[in-house]
């Protein structure tokens, strides 16, 4: 693999001579929050959509964001020329930066910013069209599954259950109620229609849950979001995941059990043709239902990235 280039406080080097202190926050407490951004032709996806959520748990975790839009779009131009491939990942973590250990906030916070990219890996077309299996446990994570906190040991030890039970994801239930995977949004299908949580403090506000409902929207496939109980779930015609690095999966086991007919359903089917649209206009500059996203306070950031000059 080429060389993997880091940003690191203002500074870009390689990955493996990244260094932060032991005294930073991030890995005293866990004190900070991330994002996974998917790059397709050397776009990066929903740029507005992902510095808004990260603004959001910023604002949550009492952080001062270090950088305007502009600035996070010029930072993140930057890194993906820096490497050779057209399909990117790259994964920002901001924390409290470096103090005393103490619980409470230092008085003065200079954070800690870093950056890394590689090669977006998204599943094998093999596993696509064979859909993956899931366990079902209770979500005992926190109340604020809403931050993209750096803080994942209720989501490791969640998907390592999974994991040694033989299963790509967790799907998670809190007190009967479907919430979402441990690294993953989860839809069901139910008699045609198109069934998500709602977003609230117990999940994550994912962009990939986001550009499903547009497409679902866009062509006419019914969609609820409304709390869905575990029989629901467990009654489904088709569960799907959906995240950053995974686009839209059928779920075709849950717990041992086939999910409706045990492979992908049509639902899934004609879902995923959505997407592979969706990903053709984003490489070929034509935004579709990606613009759709884009507020007027995002719309300097997506010309940023374009080289062009921000419009309005
Ligand atoms: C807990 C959790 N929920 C949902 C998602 C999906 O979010 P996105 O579609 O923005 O990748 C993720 C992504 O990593 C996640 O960690």
């Amino acid at each position: 693999m080429s060389e993997q280039i880091a940003y690191l406080n203002g500074e870009y080097l390689r990955l493996e001579d990244a260094r932060v202190p032991v005294l930073d926050r991030g890995f005293i407490f866990g004190d900070g929050v991330y994002e996974v951004i998917p790059v397709y032709a050397g776009k990066p996806l929903r740029l507005a959509a992902h510095l808004q959520r990260l603004a959001r748990s910023l604002a949550a975790i009492k952080l001062p964001n270090p950088h305007t839009d502009e600035e996070w779009a010029q930072l993140l131009a930057e890194l993906v020329k820096r490497h050779p491939w057209a399909d990117q990942s790259i994964y920002l973590h901001i924390t409290r930066g470096v103090a005393p250990r103490n619980h409470a906030f230092p008085a003065v916070t200079k954070p800690t910013v870093f950056m890394m990219s590689g090669p977006l890996k998204l599943p094998s077309a093999e596993e696509r069209s064979a859909g993956v299996r899931t366990l079902s446990l209770e979500d005992f994570r926190w109340q604020r599954c809403d931050i993209k906190s750096i803080a994942l040991l209720g989501n490791c030890l969640l998907r390592q259950a999974a994991v040694e039970a033989g299963c790509k994801e967790a799907v998670l239930f809190r007190d009967g109620w479907l919430t979402e995977g441990a690294a993953s949004n989860i839809f069901v299908i139910e008699n045609g229609t198109l069934l998500a949580p709602p977003i609230d403090h117990l999940i994550l506000p994912g962009i990939t849950y986001e550009i499903t409902l547009e497409l679902a929207h866009q062509h006419g496939m019914p969609v609820k979001v409304a709390p869905i109980s575990e029989a629901q779930t467990r009654q489904a015609d088709e569960l799907w995941l959906t995240s950053s690095t995974n686009e839209v999966l059928a779920i075709t086991e849950l717990d041992g059990h086939p999910v409706g007919s045990g492979r992908p359903g049509p639902a899934w089917r004609q879902m995923s043709e959505w997407f592979e649209a969706f990903k053709r206009d984003l490489r070929s500059g034509a935004e579709g239902v990606a613009s759709a996203g884009v507020t007027r306070a995002g719309a300097p950031v997506e010309a940023a990235l374009a080289g062009t000059p921000a419009a309005g």
